[in-house]
């Protein structure tokens, strides 16, 4: 039996090598450091672990890469946009830097990445934003000296309303999601990503059984879930976790195919608002990962509390909403028997979760 907000990927052989079809997507050779490109110096983030939510949950390890600490950002997408913003320089010379406006439809995270990246190569930035991102968010933006232009709809119409106003002023698009025609600048943002995977492999030697990442249109997703496959002995058991309103990877993985989320995307996890997945990640996720769920939005300040109030000496993590939402998944599926046993989780079980973001102006919890 699978509950209605779990289901197994039939495609999945964890016998099937990283092939080639997976490497052109994420290549664990090219890892960037893009904190040597902003000549940050914060190391690596740490890799907390919370053995008392263990025990509670009945795993035998928990552990929590913090992304909260990315540089003095606040979240995994520092290394997304950055480096695709300098790729970019590195690889049109004959362009001066100041006669460059990058551009990129955000929820938040993402357009402050690219702003920061602009700022730092001299460049002009315009971010297009859905009407749902905090004035918190809008002002990060600011700060790093980009225009804002705020859409009266959601994500994936500032997407589409950021290709339009793009292409007819030349602006340059630095999108985290892919369409036809459209992969390169989405590939170097995942590699930016796939960072955080090397750090998990240096941090954890004997690495997780078990993963849970949270997926807006999927590209942390494919830089993990890739990374540890490509390099890891025996690939853990991989689980995506989206909003119930935005289930774009659920519904994809039982079409067999990118399809559309079966919401309206009105969550409050805005980092994971989005209804349509970026189809370059198929090759990885729509393979590689072994199982997808969905979490209601009630599930979301408990597992926010979580992190911020921990069990019994383990230490606290500041979340976000789009941050908290594995441990949300991970809290969902060991609140189920059935469904805790269908993962094959147990005492044995080494557990790992990504805070993808840090609290940026989303209230106390
Ligand atoms: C905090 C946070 N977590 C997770 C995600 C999901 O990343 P992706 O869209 O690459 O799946 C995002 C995307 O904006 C985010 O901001």
């Amino acid at each position: 039996m699978t509950q209605h907000w779990l289901s197994r990927n039939t495609r999945v052989d964890h016998n099937r090598p990283f092939g080639a079809a997976q490497r052109a997507v994420i290549d664990p050779d090219r890892v960037p450091d893009v904190g040597a490109l902003l000549g940050d110096t914060h190391g690596p983030t740490p890799l907390q672990a919370l053995p008392a939510l263990a025990a509670r949950f009945g795993v035998g390890e928990i552990r929590v890469k913090d992304e909260s600490q990315r540089f003095g950002f606040g979240a995994f997408k520092a290394l997304g946009g950055v480096f695709a913003v300098h790729q970019f320089i590195a690889t049109h010379k004959d362009r001066a830097p100041g006669d460059i406006v990058f551009t990129t439809a955000s929820s938040g995270n993402h357009g402050r990445s690219v702003a920061l990246g602009a700022q730092s190569v001299g460049a002009r930035c315009t971010i297009f934003l859905p009407k749902f991102t905090s004035a918190e968010k809008e002002a990060a933006i600011r700060a790093k000296g980009a225009d804002v232009i705020r859409i009266d709809g959601d994500y994936d119409t500032a997407v589409a309303e950021c290709r339009r106003q793009a292409a007819a002023k030349g602006w340059t698009v630095i999108s985290d999601t892919s369409w036809d025609g459209y992969e390169d600048v989405p590939r170097d943002v995942m590699r930016g990503y796939t960072m955080l995977a090397k750090e998990i492999v240096t941090q954890w030697p004997a690495g997780p059984t078990h993963f849970f990442v949270q997926a807006g249109v999927g590209g942390l997703a494919a830089a993990v879930i890739g990374y540890l496959w490509a390099v890891m002995p025996t690939r853990p058991v991989s689980v995506i976790v989206e909003p119930q309103s935005a289930d774009c990877w659920f519904q994809s993985n039982k079409a067999g195919r990118p399809t559309l989320a079966s919401g309206a995307a009105d969550t409050a996890m805005g980092g994971l608002a989005c209804r349509e997945i970026s189809p370059l990640t198929w090759p990885v996720l729509g393979v590689g990962t072994d199982w997808f769920m969905t979490i209601t939005e009630d599930q979301v300040m408990p597992a926010r509390r979580l992190y911020a109030h921990p069990v019994n000496g383990d230490p606290a993590i500041t979340s976000g909403p789009s941050g908290c939402a594995g441990l949300a998944g991970l809290t969902r599926i060991c609140s189920d028997k059935a469904a805790f046993a269908m993962l094959g989780l147990d005492r044995n079980s080494r557990v790992l979760l990504i805070n993808s973001e840090g609290n940026l102006g989303e209230g106390t919890v």
